[in-house]
């Protein structure tokens, strides 16, 4: 009885100090006029516009430059099209409100307060609507119904149309953590405990625990390269998080020179005893950009593309760019390839339309452009460049065969009908192969049978999986494979260092093309992520590093994105996904299976729940068959099934395709699509297992193509 009244007595002090802390912020909202509020958002959007307006100038005047940097071509790589710099734009409008608004109030209430706690619902809808950031929520009207995906993922979903749309937020499946509770990144400030513990420096982490020389790695014996590379091509399919350009504190964003945290700029801090930079210096790191989150005003950031597997990275996730991308010259439905080159006769991807590619810089007498496709960093690897020219030959080969079934229709039909069919190939490769290969034994327990479109699940990508999917990082090789007819070293060009073939376009225009480099898929095996051989140094220290600066390191800047994006740490996960929390070393070390491991991340992180969700999950023991631990296999499971589950063009979804076409569908493989659009002759079947050439091979016409047949009109 005692205890309970003792309990009873605590809820009351407790309900009475909430109480009259409400009453305190209410006072302090109360203390804003309307005016005011719009006065400081009006002095907020002028002050974006100026910074924005600096950072365009600065872009300007460096189109000229004689030499770039390797965060120059991270810049380049998420750099935003026109949709998304409008709502990152609205996004630092809304930031910079309550940056102004903080200050204003700070002024006439000096004790510590979190801004979005004390402002009220109308206040925070009369911002949301000044800021243009009201349009999340804003209500759609969805167009009649078509039998075509919109290109931004609109109205996918009729009840939700915001659903999987491009330049939205990301989901969050569990609350943000910020230093703040706001938008400040943890570990931010020097000896802030978290769990009883401070974060290490990232580049410590990446340094004690990841790196692994170019020499020192193991191939998997399982994987193909073309393993790794789909991985990569699907995950450019669903997330991108654009950079932001500038701040109204930080007009020029000096990030690449200040070691100093100045938003946007949060670099990354080089421990004492790095091996290869000194102490002291910092490497460049820039913040996301934020989004428009009118609900709670907590700094969430923006997926510039569309959720869904519809590849967007061939199409587009906006509708300028959708156009620019489509050969509108006739109207025979093509996607637009190069004007200037071709790969022997086939078609090579354009170039983007700029006054001085980033490209240039990897081979000064080339000249030649990076590439332009649906998603802006097709030129970031050269495996990349020839799966995104793959599939743009694979779109005009099937708009040509569709318009010689149905000379009837016209351009867009030929281009949406070859749209739609693409869309559906890579949802059935990435499905029926590529997750089996990653899920192992799980798959079944992750995605069970598909039971048809679910209106109430939200497929919106979650900020979490935009960390875990880069579990594919420890699976890239330090060497790129190109090889000839006979799958043999392709002389002179052979095995080029990864850190060679960064934006360097020129490489697939004058060194053979995209065969070359899809042989290599075929033959090569991926690299096998081990615990003791995490990333190669290729990724890990020689990062864009096509110019004499030194690289960057991928692992911190994975590390380093996790903290930005605010996303918990590892047991926080492990206790979303129902699995057990280590809460020491010997349970970590029985979780990692490795007890020297565990032992390293105690020495790192003091505890197992502040591991930086990227590196905890990844180091994990792979489940029976997978190639992903317990925890990657929930959460990459977990946004898979919604992916499918609450696509309401999923290609199995009846009412998409008729019976006969997904009958035809089903056949489909991504060998024959590699054997219908090159000049390679033989292929493996499984082609994301690992394969031998002869051995494992066969011609081109045993593997079954797409019989179109049931597409005549
Ligand atoms: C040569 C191979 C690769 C290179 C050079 C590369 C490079 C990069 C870079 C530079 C970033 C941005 C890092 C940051 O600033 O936060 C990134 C992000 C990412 N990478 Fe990779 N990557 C490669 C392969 C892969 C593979 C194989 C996968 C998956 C299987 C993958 C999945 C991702 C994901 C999910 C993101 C986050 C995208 C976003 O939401 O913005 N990458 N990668």
């Amino acid at each position: 009885m005692k205890q309970i009244l003792t309990a009873l007595s605590l809820l009351l002090a407790l309900s009475h100090l909430m109480a009259s802390k409400t009453s305190e912020e209410a006072d302090v909202s109360e203390q804003l006029s309307g005016s005011e509020l719009l006065n400081s958002v009006n002095e907020a959007r002028k002050l974006v516009d100026e910074a924005y307006k600096v950072s365009r100038d600065k872009v300007k005047a460096g189109l000229n430059k004689t030499h770039v940097t390797p965060s120059d071509f991270l810049k380049h790589l998420k750099e935003p099209v026109a949709g998304t710099r409008h709502a990152m734009r609205a996004g630092s409008y809304m930031e910079a409100s309550l940056d102004l608004l903080k200050k204003k109030l700070q002024k006439k209430w000096p004790r510590p307060f979190n801004i979005t706690e004390v402002l009220n619902t109308k206040q925070k809808e009369t911002i949301a609507l000044a800021t243009g950031c009201d349009y999340p929520i804003r209500p759609i009207e969805c167009p009649e119904n078509s039998p075509y995906r919109t290109i931004t993922g609109q109205c996918n979903n009729r009840k939700n149309p915001h659903f999987g749309m491009s330049n939205h937020g990301y989901a969050r499946w569990l609350p943000a953590e910020y230093e703040d509770g706001m938008s400040l990144p943890r570990g931010l400030i020097p000896g802030q405990l978290y769990h009883g513990h401070s974060l290490p420096l990232v580049r410590l982490v990446s340094n004690n625990i990841i790196a692994t020389a170019n020499e020192n790695v193991t191939d998997d014996e399982g994987r193909s390269l073309a393993f790794m590379h789909w991985g990569q091509w699907v995950d450019h399919d669903l997330d991108h998080a654009p950079m932001t350009a500038t701040t109204i504190d930080n007009k020029e964003a000096h990030c690449d020179t200040s070691c100093n945290y100045a938003p946007p700029c949060f670099p990354i801090k080089i421990p004492h005893g790095d091996p290869r930079i000194s102490s002291g210096l910092c490497m460049p790191f820039i913040r996301s950009a934020p989004v428009c989150n009118p609900t709670t005003l907590i700094r969430e950031q923006l997926n510039a593309i569309t959720s869904f597997i519809d590849a967007s990275m061939v199409y587009g996730s906006e509708e300028p760019l959708a156009k620019n991308l489509r050969n509108l010259s006739n109207p025979l439905g093509l996607m637009a390839l190069n004007q200037n080159f071709t790969d022997a006769g086939l078609g090579l991807l354009p170039f983007e339309n700029k006054t001085r590619s980033l490209c240039l810089y990897t081979n000064k007498t080339a000249n030649i452009p990076c590439f332009q496709a649906g998603d802006k960093r097709v030129t970031e690897n050269l495996g990349l460049s020839a799966i995104h020219t793959l599939f743009v030959r694979e779109h005009n080969r099937l708009a040509t065969e569709l318009r010689n079934l149905n000379p009837h229709w016209d351009g867009e039909r030929l281009y949406q009908e070859a749209r739609k069919i693409v869309g559906a190939q890579t949802q059935i490769i990435t499905y029926r192969d590529y997750l089996p290969l990653t899920l192992g034994n799980e798959i079944n327990h992750q995605l069970p049978l598909y039971r048809g479109y679910n209106e109430s699940v939200d497929p919106t990508v979650s900020n979490v999986f935009s960390l875990a999917f880069r579990f594919g990082h420890g699976s890239v090789p330090p060497l790129v494979p190109r090889l000839d007819e006979n799958f043999q070293p392709l002389k002179p060009y052979s095995y080029a260092p990864l850190h060679l073939t960064f934006c360097a376009s020129w490489r697939i225009v004058m060194e053979g093309g995209i065969d070359p480099l899809l042989r290599g898929f075929l033959t090569d095996d991926s690299k096998l992520m081990r615990q003791n051989q995490m990333m190669v140094k290729e990724l890990q220290d020689r990062l864009f590093e096509q110019v004499e600066i030194m690289g960057l390191d991928l692992a911190a800047l994975n590390l380093q994105r996790g903290r930005d994006h605010g996303l918990p740490g590892y047991n926080a996960w492990r206790r979303f996904c129902g699995l057990s929390a280590p809460s020491d070393e010997a349970e970590l070390a029985a979780v990692m299976g490795n007890s020297e491991l565990a032992k390293k991340f105690m020495d790192l992180y003091g505890t197992p729940e502040n591991i930086d969700i990227w590196i905890g999950s990844m180091a994990e023991p792979f489940v029976p068959n997978g190639r992903v631990g317990p925890l990657l296999a929930c959460l990459l499971g977990t946004q898979f099934r919604k992916i499918r589950d609450g696509d309401r063009f999923w290609w199995e979804n009846p009412g998409v395709f008729t019976p006969q076409q997904r009958r035809a569908l089903s056949r489909i493989s991504f060998p024959r699509i590699i054997c219908d659009n090159t000049r390679i002759k033989e292929v493996p079947r499984d082609v994301f297992k690992k394969n031998q050439y002869p051995r494992d091979f066969v011609k081109c016409r045993e593997i079954s193509g797409l019989d179109l047949s049931a597409w005549k009109e």
